[in-house]
């Protein structure tokens, strides 16, 4: 049943992915289950999408209550989900105003969009540059590609929105260097994802912070990975003692229904984007504002975040034990439960024989296994994913 499925989607979606030879039918907890009833111990989370573990039972009610009562309406009309989750997300994310998307990449493109507007306000021109960084990723539409620092992703649609430079995540001095009296807003991930899991140093985060303050350059924080728990901190940024002046967020937002949010303080808001500039028929509709309200809720009430810090040491430590002992695990990074294993080849074999042994792992950059799973696994799933880990380690 598998590979037929397989041979058909390979007809018929337009092939921009390589996919593993894998249909998931459904998922318990912290397990998928492919078409066949193979089990299978997750720790991709839909690539830090899936929170709360699968079948929730409070978080699928919600979403069927909410469809027998309305999906869609318009951004032309109120609706009590979205109140309701831009509530309790505006508190979570200690920020003001906040705008619904449909992704991460187009939360992106609204945080681009409010800072060059803010810009504008300021001295009515357009040239104004954005400073991104080195390895970052923020999505594929065409404004969140012009900031991905990786050029493989962008070379062939340059040039991009242009006015983009690009600095060295981790090194200020870099930073300082393309700063200009047109830099109209800095963008970087607190914790890099794709480009290899990096988390933002101190004096990094806290240096950008203050060339911001100094000339009015507005901070955009991309937490659309790293946020929502992950680290052990509702956002990344909030263990640094600095605030962005704009943040994005998504997957686990609506852990699996699709649904992103950039964020903004007032004066920002005050400041830039009005009515008529900037809009999606989509964003922020009842169905997907029902799945984030529930989630917020979920976290407010859940010990998930006090888990994700209990788990993630734990994790942490048996990582760090296979970068010592392990010949061609070259680096470990990482916090809470978005950690990284750099080996000196590519990881490819290791996740597909990872596969085959029933644990779903994935990879970031061709050299790292990035681990995600679900903020509600327990230790004694960490122990079974490093056993396997260490099986495929051995074996390939
Ligand atoms: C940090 C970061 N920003 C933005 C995006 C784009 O999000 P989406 O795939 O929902 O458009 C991603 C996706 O992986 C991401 O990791």
């Amino acid at each position: 049943m598998m590979k037929e499925h397989i041979e058909e989607a390979e007809k018929v979606l337009l092939h921009t992915y390589n996919r593993y030879q894998v249909v998931f039918d459904h998922g318990d907890g912290v397990y998928l289950y492919d078409e066949e009833g193979k089990k299978y111990l997750d720790f991709v989370a839909g690539i830090s999408v899936f929170a709360l573990g699968y079948n929730n039972k409070e978080y699928n009610d919600a979403l069927k209550n909410q469809i027998d009562k309305i999906i869609h309406t318009s951004n032309y009309y109120y609706n009590v989900p979205a109140i309701e989750a831009a509530k309790k997300l505006t508190k979570a994310a200690e920020m003001d105003r906040v705008f619904f998307t449909n992704s991460g990449a187009e939360a992106i493109e609204g945080a681009l969009k409010a800072a060059r507007k803010y810009a504008y306000l300021k001295d009515g021109c357009t040239d104004h540059e954005i400073i991104a960084m080195e390895h970052s990723f923020h999505g594929r539409t065409m404004g969140a590609l012009s900031v991905t620092g990786n050029p493989k992703y962008r070379e062939a649609f340059e040039p991009g929105i242009g006015l983009i430079k690009f600095a060295k995540m981790n090194d200020l001095e870099s930073v300082k260097a393309l700063v200009s009296d047109k830099t109209c807003a800095i963008i970087f991930e607190t914790v890099q994802g794709e480009g290899g899991i990096y988390p933002a140093t101190d004096e990094f985060i806290k240096g950008v912070r203050k060339i911001c303050d100094e000339k009015d350059i507005l901070l955009i924080l991309d937490e659309v990975q790293c946020g929502m728990g992950r680290t052990g901190y509702m956002f990344a940024w909030q263990k640094y003692g600095v605030k962005p002046d704009i943040m994005t967020v998504a997957k686990a937002l609506g852990c699996g229904v699709p649904i992103g949010a950039f964020l903004l303080t007032e004066k920002v808001a005050q400041n830039s984007l009005k009515a008529g500039d900037h809009g999606t028929t989509y964003g922020g509709n009842p169905l997907a504002c029902a799945a984030a309200d529930k989630v917020l809720e979920i976290f407010a009430q859940s010990n998930i975040i006090s888990n994700v810090r209990t788990v993630g040491d734990y994790l942490y430590d048996k990582l760090e034990e296979i970068k010592t002992s392990v010949p061609g695990v070259v680096a470990h990074r990482g916090v809470g439960l978005i950690q990284g294993l750099e080996f000196d080849k590519p990881v490819a074999p290791i996740i597909n024989k990872a596969l085959e042994k029933g644990l779903v792992l994935i990879n970031a950059g061709a050299n790292i296994i990035r681990f995600v799973p679900p903020l509600v696994i327990t230790e004694s799933e960490v122990d079974a994913m490093i056993k396997i880990l260490k099986e495929c380690m051995s074996e390939v």
